[in-house]
């Protein structure tokens, strides 16, 4: 991967700031995005502006549109079928409508787990629809020392009364990444169906539902250089089996039935130009299948990801006055992302992202809707943490400024 050559095709990253480069270490909050996404989204705009279904040419554009991202999105994720991918304005509002349905036959004795690595979208959306049932919620902790999640405790709480587990793929704050294959084959020999969120984990690693045999899995285009567009897979026995709370006239077969009012055709122009975008990094032959291509580029955005989490936790053991949460061992690269939760020694986490941002180095504080991670980690009442996220645009030379600034902030 020519990382020059990938960073040129991301305006964000070729602007000057205040007279110098932005650093961008705010991925896991939101990516950037390159160039042909801006420009499938303002042609799509520009040309075809118009809804599904009418008698001319914009109107055809966005139904082959629609067609083409399904395809896109099925490349991504390797569903088997472009009806069991269903589009929505965000992962949090499609988490919602889907625990409405999920839950309709849930009742007291019921039970429901869902885990302190999870971001509050797949944490509040299960909880409250097994409140409305008089179902039990229990909730998972993570081990304190690595911030993965604790296994033991989850496969103790499973039982036959389980009816769902939702799980985050990879954690927001920490980047810890879960056994997902193991949770969902322990959960199915009860019986539970298992929601994957895979909002975080879809920028660094490949997806794969198939592999995984998870019932659904969520994730957010803005995640992966992409607009603002929310996306989830389903199984197709469940997506035809629950039934959605729907507009009566939208033709209740999948995946139509769960998507509700118009989409954002521009957004899913984008969707497409960013799973091609990731694409490309492969360098493959056009006529290579999407999909081949996409399993080399996460190769290769794996493999830079890692040089940056191995320099970003060799620097870091030079400062004895931050405290990473999460994974530190260099050995164990692969079970995380290359987004690192720090506090530092009597600095609030704004004051530190104040003084970087000062710098136009664009890294979040707080606690990221990881309510229960950053409960259980004591950080909820104190600012959170200060989360410094890479993505595959990131240089080693960005991550050295950024140490530079540490050492600066802490003279
Ligand atoms: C892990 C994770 N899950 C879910 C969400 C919510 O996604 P959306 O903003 O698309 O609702 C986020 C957003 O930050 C996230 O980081």
């Amino acid at each position: 991967m020519d990382l020059n050559q990938v960073r040129r095709q991301f305006p964000a990253l070729m602007q000057s700031v205040g007279g110098t480069a932005p650093i961008f270490l705010d991925g896991p909050g939101g990516s950037q995005v390159p160039q042909s996404v801006l420009s499938a989204m303002s042609a799509y705009l520009g040309y075809f502006n118009s809804n599904l279904g009418g008698a001319f040419f914009s109107s055809d554009k966005t139904v082959s549109l629609m067609n083409e991202a399904r395809q896109a999105v099925a490349d991504f994720l390797n569903a088997p079928s472009v009806e069991q991918i269903v589009f929505g304005a965000n992962m949090t509002s499609l988490a919602f409508s889907f625990s409405r349905a999920v839950s309709r036959d849930w009742q007291v004795g019921d039970e429901v787990i869902v885990t302190n690595a999870d971001h509050y979208s797949n944490v509040s959306s299960w909880r409250q629809a097994a409140e409305d049932k008089g179902a039990t919620v229990h909730t998972v902790k993570v081990n304190e020392t690595d911030c993965t999640l604790d296994l033991a405790q989850l496969e103790g709480l499973l039982n036959h009364n389980t009816k769902l587990v939702a799980v985050t793929y990879a954690s927001n704050t920490t980047g810890s990444i879960n056994d997902i294959k193991r949770i969902v084959e322990r959960a199915h020999q009860v019986g539970a169906l298992v929601f994957v969120d895979a909002v975080h984990y879809a920028p660094h690693e490949l997806l794969d539902v198939q592999a995984l045999d998870c019932d659904f899995l969520a994730c957010s285009a803005y995640k992966f250089f992409g607009p603002h567009v929310g996306i989830v897979y389903g199984k197709r026995e469940h997506l035809e089996g629950f039934t959605p709370y729907k507009v009566e006239p939208v033709k209740d077969i999948i995946p139509y039935r769960w998507e509700t009012g118009t989409q954002s055709f521009e957004g899913i122009a984008g969707v497409v130009a960013a799973i091609d975008y990731i694409a490309s990094l492969s360098e493959m032959s056009a006529d290579t299948p999407r999909r081949d291509k996409l399993v080399e580029a996460f190769a290769r955005i794996k493999a830079h990801e890692t040089q940056l989490s191995q320099h970003f936790l060799t620097r870091l053991a030079e400062f004895k006055q931050i405290k990473l949460f999460g994974i530190a061992s260099l050995d164990r690269l692969a079970e995380r992302t290359p987004t690192f939760a720090l506090t530092f020694d009597g600095i609030a986490p704004r004051e530190v992202s104040e003084f970087l941002g000062a710098k136009h180095m664009c890294v979040w504080d707080g606690h990221f809707y990881a309510q229960g991670l950053c409960e259980q980690l004591g950080v909820m009442d104190k600012g959170g943490v200060v989360r410094i996220g890479c993505m595959h645009y990131n240089t080693i030379a960005e991550l050295d400024r950024l140490f530079d600034a540490f050492s600066e902030l802490l003279a």
